[in-house]
């Protein structure tokens, strides 16, 4: 099983030639299948003699990969699509056959030195100081819980023992992804949802109203601010400054969910939006949305890192040789920023590509996704079957068809997937269920969407 021989070399040849034409063909739509409908076709693949790499490799390309929609597809355009460059793809293959332990700089150095790197210009996009630092973890629920264990732990800490007992309290607004109630579900916090005059953006102004309405006691217990750049469903940057000045003033965290929206920092057309970021204690930004990096990435950047040292590092007699005191400063133990010990380079397919590319490109890809989808807007707006309920702040696009209820949407959405059409489900908006259109991906053509848009005819 681990020495290479000629089967080992057969297979290395059908499994690289099957990845590069992944990268390179067009990629299909496909749709789910049930587990019956997939157990009729494989049967049992675990089995004590084993099945023999081609042929495993054969199920996966004949049944189970068909059984996948591929999220580059251009016609992708539901939940948070993505677009992973060939660089990053490709060497995301390199990073799964390097073996790298990108947990502590001692095991993983030049990885964890190149992360930083691409952490680093992240960073600087958002305007936070040069001690500013950070690791990439799964994802954005992974980040967001991260961050909030780092300000809850900074908020005990300040207190001096008083709240080492206390149950914290996260102020937030309706547009905040689930995952913020989810970290406070597991960290056994509350969460405050701000009414605001916008019922989507938190604004500075209702932010200062609910706090100076709030009791000592509520108050005593914030432990941080979450707004969100921008929102999943609508793609609405809350206003940053504003409610990033409140959270400085009041002293809690303030901690900013760029999950998706947060790419778009780095075009020089669309930074003014995200003005008040550089106030933050932590943000978040997913290279595997709208970043064109594979799963799984999610960029976790803390403004003092030591503080999210003092609330994650795990330690144990076999792992204390990776905090000796004199090397803590210079060395960069990724482990001890986030909810994880164990971890791949996860942040290096984004450095590849980011170092084989440069940055100017990806803000031009982004740039190319935001005029799509003014022009997509443009659209909805001539059209008379469809109405555009909000212009698109970022790549988002929220409409109607006029006369549908949820079941048109379903069985229209049903249709464009089964018959490899596209791929777009309904959401919520406001109580209605609408249709939403998200575009990260540059080769989503404006052709593409009408098709899509006549579809609903
Ligand atoms: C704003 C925002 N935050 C957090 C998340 C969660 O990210 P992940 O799915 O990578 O955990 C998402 C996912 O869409 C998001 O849009």
């Amino acid at each position: 099983m681990h020495q290479h021989d000629a089967a080992t070399e057969e297979l290395t040849e059908a499994i690289v030639r099957y990845a590069v034409a992944r990268v390179r063909l067009d990629p299909p739509l496909d749709h789910a299948a049930s587990a019956a409908e997939l157990l009729a076709h494989t049967g049992n693949t675990v089995t004590e003699d084993g099945l023999g790499g081609l042929e495993a490799l054969r199920l996966f390309r004949e049944v189970l990969a068909p059984a996948t929609i591929s999220v580059d597809h251009p016609k992708f355009l539901s939940f948070v699509p993505a677009a992973p460059t060939e660089a990053s793809i490709l060497f995301d293959l390199v990073v799964g056959a390097s073996s790298i332990y990108a947990g502590s700089w001692m095991e993983g150095a030049g990885a964890v030195f190149a992360e930083n790197q691409a952490l680093r210009w992240l960073a600087d996009l958002a305007g936070l100081p040069d001690s500013a630092g950070g690791v990439f973890v799964s994802g954005g629920t992974n980040g967001n819980l991260s961050a909030l264990i780092a300000a809850r732990h900074q908020w005990r800490q300040k207190s001096m023992g008083s709240n080492d007992r206390a149950r914290g309290l996260i102020i937030t607004s309706g547009g905040a992804h689930s995952s913020i109630a989810s970290a406070a579900r597991a960290m056994d916090a509350d969460v405050l949802v701000v009414a605001t005059h916008d019922p989507a953006r938190l604004d500075g102004a209702s932010l200062e109203v609910c706090v100076n309405t709030m009791s000592y006691h509520d108050r005593s217990r914030v432990f941080a601010i979450v707004a969100t750049s921008g929102t999943t469903n609508a793609g609405i940057i809350d206003d940053l400054e504003g409610a990033g000045r409140v959270a400085n003033e009041m002293g809690a965290w303030f901690h900013v969910d760029g999950a998706y929206g947060a790419a778009a920092l780095c075009s020089p057309t669309q930074r003014p939006k995200f003005a008040g970021i550089e106030r933050c204690d932590s943000f978040i930004v997913d290279p595997h949305k709208w970043l064109f990096a594979p799963f799984d990435c999610c960029a976790l950047i803390y403004r003092d890192p030591a503080v999210a040292r003092a609330a994650h590092t795990q330690h144990a007699g076999y792992l204390d040789v990776l905090h000796d005191d004199a090397a803590a400063d210079v060395e960069w133990n990724p482990s001890d920023y986030a909810h994880h010990l164990s971890r791949r380079a996860r942040g290096l397919p984004f450095w590849f590509s980011l170092a084989t590319h440069g940055t100017r490109r990806y803000a031009e890809a982004i740039d190319l996704t935001m005029q799509l989808a003014a022009k997509v807007a443009g659209l909805i707006r001539e059209a008379s079957h469809v109405e555009l309920l909000l212009e698109p702040e970022l790549s988002i696009v929220l409409f109607r068809r006029h006369g549908w209820g949820p079941a048109d949407y379903q069985v229209w959405s049903s249709r464009e997937l089964m018959s490899g059409h596209a791929f777009v489900v309904p959401t919520v908006w406001l109580g209605e269920t609408v249709l939403r259109l998200c575009f990260v991906n540059p080769l989503t053509t404006i052709n593409e969407v009408s098709d899509i848009l006549d579809s609903l005819l």
